[in-house]
């Protein structure tokens, strides 16, 4: 059985001297090194990587926006600052003799660890006796390659927040049923918002192996895979209830991987970009509390200092495994290249890339 992290060597072991040096210092040599290295190197950073490493991003974008940039990139190298199932979205996505380097190995994602692709293919045999040939399966792009090309082989699609609905309307005009992985909430999220039953959906408990079911056999017509973001659920129903109460004013503007519960009780839900476009467009002055990782929410309250903003949650973290991409590891990366040496390469092997791949360019 594999999972992400077993699957993931550690990589390459960044020198002590990287987490001596100084922010200021590091600084200057990141900068150097990326000139040096001009455009043969291109570095992508999702939003909720940390302000010292965006700075240093030649474009930023949620998971969607990051994929459509990586499979137009000309560069030799792309640093690809952000967790590890994006990093090998990007090698899928761009050609053999470019390489994406993912600066620390330990940048996974605890999602896209809750489906393994024995777990997956298990299921898949599971499901098929009970509803014969009538699924198609979806991914969420936060997910491994494995299972993207799983559901590539298997007719399927991959699916970001930005375009959930769109894809998730797309399946169910394929096949009579659909097979979400591996986020439960965006997929419950999504299959609301397209009128389909809270009861017309079930759940694939993948450490039980058995259909939690809510309506008849025959009535199902989204299977959701029993896994989530750890992050977002730490948002709970209780904080809009406190907010609602003491600042009824407050808009609140969460993630779609937040539960169908907070996602329900809140004025809207979308993807980072969907969050970051909302607070562009809002008035000065207004207020906000947002439901998604911290070092996003931030930077929205950095860059928008005449908008009141804060966290859903007031004892929110950032993203652990996304914060393990820093400065010293971003220096590292740069300054290697810079000796011809690449560290922390994310290679996707051919088959399993071809097979994701047909599922990524459905959406893309
Ligand atoms: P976005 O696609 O909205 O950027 O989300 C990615 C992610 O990992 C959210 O937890
Ligand atoms: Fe994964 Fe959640 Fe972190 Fe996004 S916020 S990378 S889904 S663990």
């Amino acid at each position: 059985m594999i999972s992400l992290l077993s699957d993931l060597a550690l990589g390459d072991a960044m020198p002590e001297s990287y987490l001596q040096a100084t922010t200021e210092e590091l600084h200057v040599r990141a900068t150097k090194a990326k000139a040096l290295l001009g455009d043969r190197i291109y570095i992508l950073g999702h939003h909720y990587q940390k302000d010292e490493v965006i700075e240093f991003a030649d474009a930023t974008g949620d998971s969607l926006q990051l994929s459509q940039i990586a499979a137009k990139q000309t560069a030799d190298h792309i640093i690809f600052c952000g967790v590890h199932f994006m990093a090998e979205t990007a090698d899928i996505l761009t050609l053999n003799e470019q390489s994406v380097i993912l600066p620390d190995m330990r940048a996974g994602c605890s999602m896209a660890d809750m489906a393994n692709i024995d777990q997956t293919e298990r299921a898949w045999i599971e499901l098929q006796k009970v509803f014969g040939d009538t699924i198609i399966p979806l991914t969420y792009v936060n997910s491994t390659a494995a299972i993207k090309a799983f559901v590539g082989r298997n007719g399927g699609a991959t699916v970001t927040s930005s375009n959930a609905e769109e894809m998730v309307s797309w399946a169910l005009t394929q096949k009579g049923r659909m097979l979400f992985l591996p986020d439960q909430h965006l997929g419950r999220n999504t299959a609301v918002k397209l009128g389909i039953k809270l009861e017309e959906m079930a759940i694939w408990d993948p450490i039980k192996q058995k259909l939690e079911l809510q309506c008849a056999l025959e009535d199902v017509r989204v299977i959701l895979w029993k896994g989530h973001c750890s992050v977002h659920m730490n948002f709970l129903p209780k904080h809009i209830d406190n907010l609602r109460e003491k600042e009824p004013e407050r808009h609140i503007l969460v993630h779609p991987e937040c539960t169908y519960e907070v996602v329900q009780a809140s004025d809207y839900a979308g993807s980072t970009k969907y969050i970051i476009d909302m607070i562009e467009a809002s008035e000065p002055g207004s207020k906000w509390a947002i439901g998604t990782e911290m070092n996003l929410v931030n930077r929205l309250i950095s860059t928008y200092p005449d908008r009141d903003i804060v966290s859903l949650n007031p004892f929110m973290c950032p993203c652990l495994t996304m914060n393990r991409i820093d400065l010293p590891h971003l220096t590292w990366a740069l300054e290697e290249l810079v000796e011809g040496r690449i560290i922390n390469q994310i290679t996707v092997d051919d088959k399993t890339a071809l097979e994701a791949k047909m599922a990524l360019e459905k959406m893309l």
